[in-house]
């Protein structure tokens, strides 16, 4: 078989801020209770940065957590991917503003929006210049400061998202075109821009000049989920060649443990093969995957060689997943 170049994870980071936000707090000044919480989302606290704590920050924590398991330094990037819905400024994009704390070459740099389905999308545009010979050694990043969107008066979305970042280091590495083969091996990305009002934010730099608050039809985006995420994994994993039983791990976007083990069950996915972070990290949209990758890679659950199928639902509507092997 010819040899084909892959887009290889070779390190994966995270950070949480040090804060922690239990759902007991939060009762204190929204009506709700921990367990409404708990019983509808399965999450029990999540973190939130420090006023002086822009999302750049959080994304350089994870950008050198990853860059360190990679055994890399700031000076080997030459591509640097943000996913993020909460930036610094309108103005540049964190990724240069990640490139310049961190101390990279000049090199590219630039965000991408799909807000919680984020990361999956920059993995692909990533593997776009990782697998065509254009970098050498990117950074993907997902970061959020999510609790900064929140309208604290309202008990339906303001319970549900946290803050976090988390990283990966992609390299190309020769494969076989075999799904043997380390790296990114199959993608599925949707968008629906139809059903923009189930999810958004109410506020933009071109309509009313605010940050805007994030609103949603929770139980309409509920439904939208299980059935949308499901149809992406099974294309996701038919453009890597493998059947959705062949996973080691499934990687969900971390909104509800209701849709998490729903999409499971729909897909036939173990619940013991679930990496399940959103009890204490709540929703940190785009950083939910990396975040929770870096967490079950810490805790030795995944193993290099590995699969692993990804995947995320959020404002767009947009959705998707990624087969990894790591
Ligand atoms: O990452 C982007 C993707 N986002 C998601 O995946 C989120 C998807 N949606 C969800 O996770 C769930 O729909 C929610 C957790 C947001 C809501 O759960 P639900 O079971 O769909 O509840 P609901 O919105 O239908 O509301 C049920 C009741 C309502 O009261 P009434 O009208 O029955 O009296 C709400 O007012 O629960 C009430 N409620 C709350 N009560 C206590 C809503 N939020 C709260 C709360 N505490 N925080």
């Amino acid at each position: 078989m010819s040899k084909v170049l892959r887009s290889v994870v070779t390190g994966v980071g995270g950070y949480l801020p040090d804060e922690i936000v239990t759902n007991e707090a939060l009762a204190k000044v929204v009506d709700t209770s921990d367990e409404w919480i708990r019983e509808r989302t399965g999450i029990r606290q999540r973190h939130r940065a420090a006023p002086d704590q822009a999302v750049s920050d959080l994304a350089v924590e994870a950008a050198r957590r990853a860059l360190a398991a990679a055994g890399k330094t700031p000076a080997d990037i030459d591509l640097i991917i943000v996913a993020t819905t909460t930036p610094d400024l309108t103005f540049p994009a964190v990724a240069t503003i990640v490139q310049r704390k961190l101390g990279c070459p000049v090199g590219i740099a630039f965000d991408v929006q799909a807000v919680c389905s984020g990361f999956v999308y920059a993995l692909s545009t990533a593997d776009g210049f990782v697998a065509r010979g254009r970098s050498k050694c990117a950074l993907v990043i997902g970061a959020e400061t999510m609790t900064r969107l929140m309208d604290w008066t309202d008990r339906g979305t303001c319970v549900l998202f946290g803050d976090g970042a988390g990283a990966f280091v992609v390299e190309p590495g020769e494969g076989e075109g075999a799904i043997s083969d380390r790296g990114l091996l199959g993608f599925a990305l949707r968008a629906d821009g139809t059903k923009q009002d189930l999810l958004y934010v109410d506020g933009g730099v071109s309509t009313n000049g605010l940050v805007g608050h994030l609103r949603m039809q929770g139980n309409q985006v509920f439904r939208h989920a299980v059935v949308n995420i499901s149809e992406a994994v099974v294309a996701a994993a038919a453009d890597a060649g493998i059947a959705v039983s062949d996973v080691d791990w499934f990687i969900p976007h971390q909104a509800n443990q209701r849709i998490l083990e729903g999409v499971a069950k729909r897909l036939g996915i173990d619940e013991t093969k679930v990496v399940s972070t959103v009890a204490i990290h709540a929703n940190t949209s785009a950083a939910s995957i990396p975040l929770a990758m870096a967490t079950a890679i810490e805790d030795g659950r995944i193993q290099p060689g590995q699969l692993v199928l990804v995947e995320a639902m959020g404002g767009g509507l947009t959705w998707g997943a990624c087969v990894i092997r790591l």
